[in-house]
């Protein structure tokens, strides 16, 4: 198996142009430290909306922010993000994803992903665009495997997700509660080949 701690290339890595199901144009790269607003405030937007993720709180210190960056860069996480190259910072930041190590050595070859897309430019292909875009840096670091998980209220993930090769593995019911009612969460994982 390959060293999974090998750093990710940030700064080298070619980005790559994508054209919206609405004809506009997007790029999306690695991620880097001039994003972390743009990035923050769209996970505070998702929070707001309360209904696809399982938090309350907002993240609202730069310390926050700047400790989350160092962390990703430091572990060899991947961060990429979707920029809409019309718009200044923050505002060009329109969708981010992360795939992050397992924490137990036995589990370095799998990688847990995560994704938010702002609201207003859903259903516009980003998301699937971004998957595919970290699937092939996650084959590049020698991850042979994603994870991740989502409410089963999700449709518009689920199918994502399935699009992509993700496959539903298993559900906790109950697990989260999030404005006032219940969520089941669903386990999916995508062999990458
Ligand atoms: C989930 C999310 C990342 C998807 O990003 P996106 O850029 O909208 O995704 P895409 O446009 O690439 O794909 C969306 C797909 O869902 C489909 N879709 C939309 N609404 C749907 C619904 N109610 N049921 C089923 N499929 C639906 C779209 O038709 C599209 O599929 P297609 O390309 O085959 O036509 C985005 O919606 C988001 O950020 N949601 C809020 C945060 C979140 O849920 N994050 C994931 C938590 S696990």
């Amino acid at each position: 198996m390959k060293n999974l701690k090998q750093p990710i290339p940030y700064g080298q890595y070619p980005s790559e142009e994508i054209r919206l199901k609405n004809g506009k144009k997007a790029i999306i790269r690695l991620f880097k430290k001039a994003d972390l607003e743009g990035i923050w405030k769209n996970f505070n937007d998702v929070v707001e909306e309360g209904i696809y993720l399982p938090v309350y709180t907002p993240v609202k210190t730069e310390w926050e922010r700047i400790s989350w960056y160092h962390d990703i860069r430091d572990e060899g996480n991947i961060c990429v993000v979707a920029e809409n190259p019309s718009e200044s910072a923050p505002k060009n930041i329109i969708g981010q994803l992360t795939i992050e190590h397992i924490p137990w050595e036995a589990a370095a070859h799998v990688g847990q992903l995560g994704i938010i897309v702002q609201n207003q430019y859903r259903n516009q292909g980003i998301g699937y665009k971004l998957i595919q875009y970290a699937a092939k840096l996650a084959r590049l670091i020698g991850k042979q495997k994603l994870i991740l998980s989502t409410f089963t209220s999700n449709k518009m993930a689920i199918h994502l997700y399935n699009k992509c090769g993700f496959q539903s593995v298993g559900i906790y019911r109950h697990q989260y509660f999030v404005n006032d009612r219940f969520q089941d969460e669903l386990m999916m994982e995508w062999f990458l080949d």
